[in-house]
């Protein structure tokens, strides 16, 4: 059994903790896509050559969830070669039997174009920098602010693969939703396509 979703959407929005619920309650792997990009820009070096050279042990470094790390990250993620060489890796994990998140800027539209679910989850930039600050405690909020919105810009004005939702994707804003709500309207929406 295949079945892939993809979740899109900018920094903070919830796509992670949605994706890792939706994976425990269908049983199906998640691979969290940032990590490449912040791996591959945490690396050092030649972006180009640590893209091509990533292996699984590289998404296990204790710094990637760092401010700097996902500014790194962003950064490297608008060159078309790195994002290039990171294509296979993704695509292989959401072919797997027993069933595939992916979470990311362009898994919908780029990696995973047939996935079965698409989901685009988004939030307002002030609650998205809120939800950073509290659970980073770097810097200060405005920074935060800051920061976030300098990213959205740069995820979504890029040339190759910028970040924007499928056009048979659902939107999810959960700038108003708890977290329990927002899981519970993820699981309803792939509850509808999904038949174990
Ligand atoms: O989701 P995140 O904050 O861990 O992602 C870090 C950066 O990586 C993000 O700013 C843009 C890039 N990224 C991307 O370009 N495509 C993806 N599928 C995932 C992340």
């Amino acid at each position: 059994m295949r079945f892939t979703i993809a979740i899109d959407g900018p920094a903070a929005a919830g796509k992670g903790t949605i994706s890792r619920a939706l994976a425990r309650k269908f049983g199906f792997k998640h691979l969290d896509t940032g990590l490449l990009y912040r791996a591959v820009g945490a690396k050092g070096g030649d972006p180009v050559a640590m893209a091509r050279s990533l292996v699984p042990a590289d998404l296990d470094r204790p710094d990637l969830r760092s401010l700097s790390a996902g500014e790194a990250a962003s950064r490297i993620a608008a060159l078309p070669e790195v994002r290039q060489a990171l294509v296979e890796f993704q695509r292989d994990f959401a072919r797997q039997q027993g069933g595939a998140v992916l979470d990311g800027r362009d898994i919908g539209t780029v990696i995973c174009p047939e996935a079965d679910v698409k989901l685009f989850v988004t939030a307002s930039p002030e609650t998205r920098a809120l939800r950073r600050w509290t659970e980073l405690g770097e810097g200060t909020f405005e920074e935060v602010l800051d920061q976030v919105r300098t990213r959205d810009a740069r995820d979504m004005d890029r040339a190759d693969a910028p970040m924007r939702p499928a056009n048979d994707a659902k939107i999810l804003d959960t700038t108003a939703l708890s977290i329990d709500a927002a899981i519970a309207r993820a699981i309803e929406i792939v509850a509808a396509r999904y038949v174990p």
